[in-house]
């Protein structure tokens, strides 16, 4: 079991806390905050306890002059001072006498949010390359490091795995949360135990597949990657998007497991990903030359439900539809309410897929919505992450 920042008494010391503030924002103004939300147990926790507390986290990513401009985390302070109902200091750079100032001068029960870690990143990508020294500088400015950044937790970068080296080390209460409910549900799950994948790729699916398809009881695949299946099948998909260097991997896996592998059996079409486009209903036998399939249609959903009603564990990993586009969005939002309405075990991967059920209304409808997108998804692939693995064990 991983260190915990409630296994240190915390009061007097300088805890830095690295946590995932990548949030969308759009002209200006943070469009979803759940990830600052995620955050704040953990901070409210050090301040409680009497800490002075520096927090972290990259936004974006950072090639230009021009990046650093669009990408300050000044917008997610002001925001993060709203939840908190306190002063967050912003330290407008990521190193110098004002950083080291203003943690000098840091009492106990005060926060300060240093700029964007990959302002490191340009010219020389310091923080991404997790350069020893960057690593030691930070360092130096705390006594206490807690990794609460789960959605980074897959990056080997100087403000997680650098820090974490080189201090006391915990995870935060956020990234405890991820750790139980993903790694441990995957290792041991209530049966029958149901895996839901979508999203346009198999490619970046291959390695959830390759190791869940052993633990899970089923597999039932929608979004664009259910028609390389179907074209690995021999099936006509028309235009829908088809990984060809997948094909192959399809055919292996059907074979191999072909009772475990749920393909969808009709589909919802399009000519065009636009809301203006004229949608029609296809059996996946019968979808035309010009046409895409866009979203599982409602005999798959029925398949999917049958399944569903009876598990006790689910994973769900990707939208089954192009659930931006209000009429392809029906698949996605007939399985998010199906899973609300059940009394189950339900872990929803990040990014899109929570993205797309919190934007449906189920923000508090299952077992656990992950912050992470990349770094659930290499979880769920039993790859241990390095700015998990740096944390000493107990
Ligand atoms: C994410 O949003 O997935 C994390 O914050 C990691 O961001 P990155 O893919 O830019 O490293």
């Amino acid at each position: 079991m991983k260190k915990t920042i409630k296994d240190y008494d915390l009061k007097g010391k300088r805890v830095i806390i690295r946590c995932d503030f990548n949030v969308p924002i759009k002209d200006g103004v943070i469009t979803d905050d759940n990830r600052i939300i995620a955050s704040l147990k953990t901070i409210n926790y050090a301040l409680d306890n009497g800490a002075k507390v520096i927090l972290m986290s990259h936004l974006g990513r950072i090639k230009s002059e021009e990046d650093k401009m669009k990408n300050s985390l000044k917008v997610v302070a002001d925001r993060l001072s709203e939840f908190l109902n306190k002063e967050v200091i912003f330290i407008p750079e990521t190193r110098g006498s004002k950083l080291e100032n203003a943690v000098k001068n840091l009492k106990e029960g005060e926060v300060i949010l240093i700029e964007n870690t990959r302002f490191e990143d340009f010219p020389q990508k310091r923080e991404s390359g997790n350069d020893p020294k960057l690593a030691k500088y930070w360092a130096n400015l705390g006594d206490i490091f807690i990794n609460d950044a789960f959605g980074t937790s897959h990056r080997m970068h100087a403000s997680n795995v650098g820090i974490g080296r080189l201090l006391p080390n915990g995870v935060g209460f956020l990234v405890e949360k991820e750790i139980k409910m993903i790694g441990e549900v995957i290792k041991n799950p209530n049966r029958p135990f149901i895996v839901i994948l979508g999203g346009a790729k198999v490619s970046d699916k291959i390695g959830v597949i390759k190791n869940l398809v052993n633990i899970a009881d089923y597999i039932l695949i929608g979004g664009g990657m259910a028609y390389t299946f179907l074209c690995a099948k021999g099936l006509e998909v028309g235009r829908s998007i088809v990984d060809k260097d997948s094909i192959d991997f399809c055919k292996e896996i059907m074979e191999k497991y072909s009772e475990k592998i749920i393909l969808p059996v009709d589909v919802v079409c399009g000519k065009e990903i636009d809301e203006n486009t004229q949608t029609t209903l296809r059996l996946v036998e019968e979808i035309e030359n010009s046409e895409m399939g866009l979203d599982i249609g409602p005999k798959t959903v029925e398949l999917f439900k049958k399944y569903l009603e009876n598990c006790k564990t689910v994973v769900w990993n990707g939208p089954v539809g192009v659930f931006e586009i209000e009429k392809f969005s029906h698949g996605t939002k007939a399985l998010a309410d199906i899973l609300a309405n059940q009394n189950i075990t339900t872990i929803i991967g990040g990014g899109d897929t929570a993205a797309a059920v919190i934007q449906m209304g189920y923000k508090d409808s299952y077992t656990h919505i992950s912050t992470g997108g990349g770094a659930s998804l290499e979880m769920l692939e039993g790859k241990i992450l390095p700015g998990i693995d740096v944390i000493n064990e107990r």
